[in-house]
Parts: C-alpha cells; sequence; structure tokens
C-alpha cells in the first residue's frame, strides 16, 4: 500500500471503500461560516485532497470562489457532478497537492483542509505546510479540520495539537486552534480547529 499514491486512493473510490466520506460538509466548517460569514472577505479558496466535494459546496455557495483539488480521478468526477447536479459553482481538478503548477503559487486568499493532513504520511507534514504556505498569498488564510485522535498508525494519521502548532508555526501565526464542539458522531471529541494566517 502506497498512500502517497493516487492509485491507493482511486481503488477506495472505485471500490466505495470511503468509510472517511461523512456525505455532507464538516459540521465544524458550517458553525465556522455561520459564525464569521459576514466579516470575512469573499476572495479564492483552494481545497485540499477535496474527496467528493462536500466541504467546498457551502463555501462556494456564500460567494467564495472555490477549486478542490483531489490527485484521485473518480473524487474529481463525483466532486464535479454533485456540484453540477445542486448547481453549486465550485470547481475541480485532478491534481496531486505536492505538484500543483507554479502558476498556483500565491494565488489564494483562503485554503481549506479537512482529512487530507491526516490521509498523508506524517514525515511529509513540513513539506505539505510548505505548500500550503507556497499556494496563500501574503496574510492568506488557513482554515482546517484537524483529526486529532491518539489510535496508532494510519491513514488517518492522529497529531496533536502541540504537534499542529510546531508543524504549522514556522510559516503560520496561529489565530485559533481549539476542539471542535459540533463534529459527526464517529468523531466527537476527536477533532480541532485550526485557524491559520500566513506569515
Ligand atoms: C481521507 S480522504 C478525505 C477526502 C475529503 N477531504 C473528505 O473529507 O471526504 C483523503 C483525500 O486526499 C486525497 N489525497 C491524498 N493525498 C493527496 C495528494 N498528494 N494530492 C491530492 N490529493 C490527495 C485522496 O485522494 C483522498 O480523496
Amino acid at each position: 500500500m502506497n498512500i502517497t499514491k493516487p492509485h491507493f486512493w482511486e481503488n477506495r473510490y472505485q471500490n466505495q471503500t470511503t468509510g472517511w466520506d461523512i456525505g455532507q460538509p464538516a459540521p465544524g466548517f458550517r458553525e465556522f461560516l455561520a459564525q464569521e460569514n459576514e466579516t470575512l472577505p469573499r476572495g479564492k479558496m483552494a481545497v485540499l485532497g477535496c474527496g467528493r466535494g462536500y466541504d467546498a459546496f457551502p463555501f462556494a455557495e456564500a460567494g467564495f470562489e472555490v477549486i478542490g483539488f483531489d490527485f484521485a480521478p473518480s473524487a474529481i468526477q463525483e466532486a464535479t457532478q454533485l456540484a453540477q447536479t445542486h448547481n453549486i459553482p465550485a470547481h475541480f481538478q485532478q491534481a496531486d497537492i505536492f505538484h500543483l503548477p507554479k502558476t498556483h503559487s500565491h494565488q489564494f486568499d483562503y485554503l481549506l483542509e479537512h482529512t487530507c493532513f491526516c490521509a498523508i504520511p506524517p514525515e511529509k507534514r513540513p513539506e505539505y505546510v510548505q505548500i500550503a504556505h507556497s499556494l496563500l498569498k501574503p496574510q492568506g488564510q488557513f482554515i482546517g479540520i484537524f483529526f486529532t485522535h491518539s489510535r496508532p498508525g494510519g491513514p488517518p494519521f492522529g497529531v496533536t495539537p502541540s504537534e499542529l502548532q510546531d508543524d504549522f508555526q514556522p510559516h503560520f501565526a496561529i489565530k485559533t486552534l481549539h476542539p471542535v464542539t459540533q463534529s459527526v458522531s464517529s468523531r466527537q471529541g476527536e477533532e480541532h480547529f485550526g485557524w491559520f494566517i500566513a506569515q
């Protein structure tokens, strides 16, 4: 099993073994949007490892210009189809987030993360953070829901809040990092919401 290759994830989509898929936007993002909708300036947002795209939808509906990246072709196909079916103006592109074209550098006002960070090998986290930083405009905002479970192994690989701070602080200021109160039942007490500002 090589989780860094699209093949691994594509198989999961084709076999319908996508146990991570909650079939809706993460409730923590809905809560965030409800609280911040009025004050957040609209802009360009990328969703990393977007899967079937659910998290992109409420932001696109709220007026953000959203594109989701995922390297599994079926994820992109299904996300695009869902957006079309529900008439949601979100776009999706098949791409490896570690090898995005340079034309995306410093193009985004926001990045959204949900169960992509936990899907990459932990040793690639510093590279992930560097890439996130390189995609954002100066002072761009990284908004993430992280899987902070403490079970060994993965994916999903758990992370502690203090590891998250260590990972992100070289390139980001931590605006907030707190437990998610409105998780789906299977993830209660195992998620943290992070809002980080590119430095
Ligand atoms: C656990 S799934 C989560 C999908 C989605 N965020 C969700 O919550 O339903 C991880 C996703 O990240 C994608 N992924 C993993 N590594 C990636 C990479 N290097 N580039 C792009 N996508 C990646 C996989 O294809 C998969 O769709």
